[in-house]
């Protein structure tokens, strides 16, 4: 039942998309970009540069409003738009937007985010940095630090991060020891990181950051987030080291296993094709395969299965397929041997996203595998769309530049600066209308601010 709308022809109201033609697979990412881009506020009077609506104080249970991340991650998925597309008319507010989130530190920690600051959170916007510094995406210029440096800047924060007083290693969730969740240690923080390693070791060269990586990654495969049964591995999503990471929960998210696959799949091409990041890569994305592209719906579908058949997922859980969708490409592109497997799931998948887009004005809803509207709206559902039919237009002129094959953003191995010297600012509370109501509630933030902590307890 579930195949039937696959087997005929998109609804009537949807984006048409011809796998065979360029222009027609542009013409869709440029339909969902512009959809997307409708939600973007930040370039209006008196709003801030980078945001989404909510991403001040964000709560991804609330339909309509985005955290910080998610904004993150969209200039990247914008970076590759421009570069699956040749369209460049978001350049400039993707460029102005990841600068002025950088934080004063340019390592993308910018107080406003303080209070809920995950390591994943500055992950995805060093990720669209490292977008814009592979596809050679124009420097903001100026007194602005290159994309290279930033990156290099949330590299040199995180690992005074890494934690091995529980668990024998790995990375909390949130830097903050006084945000909720400080105590779990997460796979999209720690995958994150390592893909962020093996990335900086494919671009530069430098060893260290492979060192680096591979530290990650053996940290994950003896913990309880990797279990391995028979073929496949599962990523779960989350251990607790209030229990020394004992057990982990039972959950898998297709941007968890993106991130580690494209992780591997950079570190195998930095090592000139080392079997052991073959097989793995191998693994991650046979694991994939099975858990994200269901046979139920046909086999090559993207699924988010935890939530989607339910429609219930989250603000952020709406998003990651677009993520998934981009790292499959660039695994196709760094391990050629698996670009046959993968392409049969992005053209399926891109050809169920084009049948999806069917609300008024061709708005994507999330469930790929129907043509039958879901009725959802939102940056994430636009994205995952936009970043599907970008996936199929990846070719080998889009291989990701280093800095032995062309990519021109300047190295600063020393960018950042590291947690122990964070300034107190770093403590502030964002910012909010309630806050604005009197001074009295900013005495009680000044006070709060030196005794440290949990302020947020008292205000
Ligand atoms: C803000 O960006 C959107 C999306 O690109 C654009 O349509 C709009 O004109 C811009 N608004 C301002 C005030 O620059
Ligand atoms: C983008 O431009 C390049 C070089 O000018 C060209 O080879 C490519 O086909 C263009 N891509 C699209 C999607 O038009
Ligand atoms: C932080 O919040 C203040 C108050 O809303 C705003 O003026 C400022 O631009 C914000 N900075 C960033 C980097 O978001
Ligand atoms: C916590 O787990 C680590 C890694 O498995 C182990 O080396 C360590 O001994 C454990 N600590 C305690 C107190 O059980
Ligand atoms: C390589 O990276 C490490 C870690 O960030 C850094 O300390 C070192 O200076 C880098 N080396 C070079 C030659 O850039
Ligand atoms: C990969 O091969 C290149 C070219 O032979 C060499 O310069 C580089 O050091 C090799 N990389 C690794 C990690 O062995
Ligand atoms: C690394 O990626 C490049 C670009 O696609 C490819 O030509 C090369 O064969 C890859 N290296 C290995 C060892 O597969």
């Amino acid at each position: 039942m579930w195949l039937t709308p696959l087997l005929f022809p998109a609804a009537a109201m949807a984006i048409t998309l011809d796998l065979s033609s360029t222009q027609s697979i542009s013409s869709a990412a440029g339909t969902a970009a512009y959809n997307m881009m409708t939600y973007y506020t930040g370039n209006q009077t008196g709003q801030v540069p980078g945001l989404l609506p909510g991403s001040l104080s964000c709560d991804p249970k609330v339909t309509g409003t985005y955290c910080w991340w998610e904004a993150g991650a969209m200039w990247g998925s914008l970076i590759n738009y421009w570069q699956y597309t040749n369209d460049s008319t978001y350049n400039s507010i993707v460029s102005e937007s990841i600068q002025f989130q950088r934080g004063p530190e340019d390592n993308f920690n910018p107080p406003n985010q303080s209070r809920s600051m995950g390591v994943d959170d500055q992950l995805f916007w060093a990720f669209s940095a490292l977008d814009a510094v592979e596809s050679n995406f124009p420097e903001a210029g100026g007194d602005n630090p290159s994309w290279l440096a930033l990156a290099q800047g949330v590299y040199n924060f995180q690992t005074s991060l890494w934690d091995t007083s529980t668990c024998g290693g790995g990375f909390r969730w949130q830097v903050y020891s006084f945000n909720a969740g400080y105590n779990l240690k997460i796979a999209i923080a720690n995958g994150g990181n390592f893909q962020l390693s093996a990335r900086l070791a494919y671009i530069t060269g430098n060893q260290s950051y492979a060192d680096w990586a591979v530290k990650v990654w053996d940290w994950m495969a003896t913990s309880q987030l990797f279990q391995t049964e028979g073929d496949m591995l599962y990523i779960w999503d989350s251990t607790d080291s209030d229990n020394n990471c004992t057990n982990a929960d039972h959950l898998v998210w297709t941007y968890n296993y993106g991130t580690v696959l494209a992780g591997a799949a950079y570190m195998y091409n930095y090592t000139n094709g080392s079997s052991e990041w073959e097989s793995r890569v191998q693994q991650v994305l046979s694991s994939t395969f099975s858990l994200f592209f269901p046979s139920d719906y046909g086999g090559n579908v993207m699924t988010e299965m935890e939530c989607e058949p339910k429609l219930n997922c989250d603000q952020d859980q709406k998003s990651f397929k677009a993520y998934l969708s981009r790292w499959l490409a660039v695994t196709a592109l760094l391990v050629p041997s698996t670009a046959s497997q993968i392409m049969p799931k992005l053209q399926a998948s891109a050809t169920g996203a084009a049948g999806q887009c069917s609300g008024g004005g061709d708005i994507c809803g999330e469930q790929w595998y129907t043509t039958t509207y879901d009725g959802l709206t939102g940056v994430g559902e636009e994205m995952s769309a936009m970043s599907i039919f970008g996936a199929n237009l990846i070719s080998s002129s889009m291989v990701p530049l280093s800095l032995r094959t062309g990519a021109t953003s300047e190295s600063d191995p020393s960018a950042g600066g590291t947690a122990n010297d964070t300034p107190s600012s770093q403590f502030q509370k964002p910012i909010t209308t309630a806050d604005k109501a009197g001074a009295a509630i900013l005495t009680i933030l000044a006070c709060t601010i030196t005794i440290g902590g949990a302020w947020w307890l008292v205000t």
